[in-house]
Formats: C-alpha cells, sequence, structure tokens
C-alpha cells in the first residue's frame, strides 16, 4: 500500500522525518542509528540468543534501531531454494519470539531494498580491488583451495570476493552510528568505513555517515555442550526452540568429570554452572554455588536445576516460535511492514550520493 501516493520515495522520506546527518548539529536530540544483518543460516542457539539476539534487542531501548536478513549475502552460499526460504522464515519467527518488537525496531529483508544494490554498484567505484584481495573470508577460501592443490579461485564466486561491498551498502544506506557484531566481522567494518571515507574524500562533504562497530562483550560467550564456545561449527550448541524433550536430554548427555557426589565442586570452571547462570536469578546462582561447593551434589543434580531454568527461559519463546512458524504470511507481512518504513530512508542515501556525483 502506498501511503503516499503521488509522492517520491525521496519526499516519503522527508514526510517520515528520515535524518539527514547534515542537519544533525541542529537536532542533537536525534537518537543514534544502530543496525545489524542476520545471517538466514542454520537453527538459531542459545549462544545466538544469550549473546548477539538479547545485546541487539536491549540496544533498541535507546536507540533507533534497524535490524535486517541478509539473504543476498546468504545466497552466496545457500543454493537450495526450499531451505534459503524456510531459513529467513526461522530466523523471522526466531528474533519476533525472542522480543523483537517489530513496532520499534525496523526489521525487514536485504532483498527488499533495491536501494541497497544500487549503493552496491555505486560503491564499487571507490572499492580497490586489493581491498578485496586482502578480505579474511576470500583469503581463508583461496589458502584452503591452495592447500588442496586445486585452482585458488575455485569454488569462489564473485558474492563472495564483494561481500563486504554488499554489506557496507548495507550499512552506509541507513546512516548507521553503531554496528553490533561479533569480533569475527571487524574487518568487515573498517572495509565499510575505509569505502564511506573514499566516497566523503572524492566530493569533499560527508555523503556517507562513518559507522562504527559496537563488539560484543566477550565475557558473554556462551559455553557450549562440550565446555568450548557454542558455536555451529563445534556442533555443540542448544537450540533455542528445541522441544523439552530434547533440550532435557542435550543438558543430561554433557560431558563432566568424574568428581564423586560427595566431593566439593567448583562452579567457576563447570559449563553447566555458566549455563545456569545466564537463566537463574541471582538468589538461585547463589543456591547452586553453595551446593557445588559443599559436596553432596552429584553432576546429575546440577543438571536437573540447570535444565529447570534453562527450561523456564526458553519455553515461552519455544510456544511463540511455534506459532509464528506456522504462519507464513503473518511473518511475511511484519516484513514488508519494515521494508515500507525502511526504504524512504534508503532512497534519501542514494539521491545524497547520486547529487553528489553528478548522477541526478
Ligand atoms: N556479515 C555479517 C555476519 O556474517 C552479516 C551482515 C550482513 C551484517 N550485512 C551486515 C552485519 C551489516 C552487520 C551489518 O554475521
Amino acid at each position: 500500500m502506498n501511503l503516499y501516493p503521488g509522492c517520491s520515495l525521496v519526499a516519503k522520506a522527508l514526510a517520515l522525518g528520515a535524518r539527514d546527518r547534515r542537519f544533525k548539529s541542529a537536532h542533537p536530540e536525534m537518537k543514534k542509528i544502530v543496525l545489524t544483518g542476520i545471517k538466514p543460516t542454520g537453527t538459531l542457539h542459545i549462544g545466538n540468543y544469550f549473546g548477539a539476539i538479547t545485546q541487539a534487542i536491549s540496544l533498541a531501548q535507546d536507540y533507533d534501531a534497524r535490524y535486517f536478513i541478509a539473504d543476498y549475502h546468504a545466497l552466496n552460499i545457500m543454493k537450495d531454494p526450499k531451505v534459503l526460504s524456510a531459513a529467513i522464515r526461522g530466523v523471522a519467527a526466531g528474533w519476533l519470539a525472542a522480543g523483537l518488537d517489530p513496532e520499534k525496531i525496523i526489521f525487514y529483508r536485504q532483498s527488499s531494498i533495491p536501494e541497497t544494490f544500487e549503493l552496491t554498484t555505486m560503491l564499487m567505484a571507490f572499492t580497490a580491488k586489493g581491498l578485496m584481495n586482502r578480505a579474511h573470508a576470500y583469503k581463508a577460501s583461496v589458502q584452503e583451495n591452495i592447500e588442496k592443490n586445486v585452482d585458488p579461485d575455485a569454488g569462489v564466486n564473485m558474492g563472495l570476493f564483494t561481500y563486504p561491498v554488499l554489506m557496507a551498502a548495507d550499512i552506509l544506506l541507513f546512516d548507521s552510528d553503531l554496528v553490533p557484531v561479533g569480533k569475527d566481522q571487524a574487518q568487515h567494518i573498517e572495509m565499510a568505513q575505509d569505502i564511506a571515507q573514499a566516497v566523503n574524500f572524492c566530493y569533499q562533504q560527508e555523503v556517507l555517515h562513518i559507522p562504527q562497530p559496537f563488539f560484543r562483550d566477550d565475557a558473554a560467550v556462551v559455553p557450549g555442550l562440550d565446555g568450548r564456545k557454542m558455536s555451529k561449527s563445534y556442533n555443540n550448541t542448544i537450540p533455542i526452540f528445541a522441544p523439552e524433550q530434547d533440550l532435557r536430554k542435550l543438558i543430561m548427555r554433557m560431558p563432566t568429570n568424574s568428581q564423586t557426589v560427595d566431593e566439593p565442586k567448583d562452579p567457576d570452571s563447570s559449563s553447566i554452572y555458566q549455563l545456569y547462570r545466564l537463566c537463574a536469578t541471582a538468589g538461585e546462582q547463589q543456591t547452586l554455588a553453595t551446593r557445588y561447593r559443599a559436596g553432596g551434589m552429584g553432576w546429575g543434580a546440577a543438571k536437573e536445576e540447570l535444565f529447570m531454568a534453562l527450561n523456564r527461559t526458553l519455553s515461552p519463546l519455544r510456544n511463540t516460535f511455534n506459532d509464528l512458524i506456522k504462519d507464513p504470511e503473518y511473518l511475511d507481512r511484519i516484513l514488508s511492514d519494515g521494508a515500507e518504513r525502511a526504504r524512504p530512508i534508503a532512497a534519501a542515501t542514494v539521491a545524497r550520493f547520486r547529487k553528489a556525483a553528478g548522477i541526478d
């Protein structure tokens, strides 16, 4: 539905009060903008939940938040249409179930914002090929090929090679101030800064706003079932929306040391206790730590406590997720409403760039 018949997207942007950085000094009350992209791959696990998701949702209390599903980034590696479309809806339902309020946070699919791809093309003209040659993900693929003694570019598509340019467009399109990401994304953010600076330097004006990374607290790293960092690649995850019985089984199968029931135990080196801390109240944490240190509690009992606390946290999310995933039309509507709100902002940035470049 077009809420502004007869208006161009840029006029819509002005009608919606889309911020223009050049006027920021006149509007110190404007909230800063936080933006992040979510890759629709795999099943969300509690490492994602207690790390990225809760942090991103709480940042939205103080900032204007724009969170999107990076589906064109996923296309580089996901070629099965059924798998990709299920992953997109799965991640949308997952973030909504985890508490993302789509009224408050502009939540959309990257693929619904054509301005992203226009900006990508424009940024290509300012991106040194050498910069892309140095990108960690591309270099890792090349290195792997060299080790396997095959063509260095085997299996490397242009989507992977230019991944950082598309990501820069995602960020720069929305005048983002802060980009919450894991440390593994540091180089991508630096590249977005470099590319934006090249544009601003060329036109001697702030065409694009320079973003800053907001790294997740390393203390928030969630241990996996085997005690290493929880990660899909280690196959040690606890899915957020696992049915109750599966959650129980996963926890009961966690490996433990051979200490007997009677022996006192150290809560700080126990991944059962580290996981418990994420979902139990301060009082409960205190009580369990005391039981660990006193001796007389076996690993089975500690696991039971963890299961109860984690299940209490996750079961409302699981119920919401199960309802949402049955309603793809609803999910699609939420995401297209988000795109409707995002596009005028995106169009304003592209228009500013085109004008600066003499393509207006
Ligand atoms: N590259 C990010 C990741 O792998 C996903 C992403 C795509 C992103 N575009 C973004 C993150 C823009 C932050 C901002 O997790």
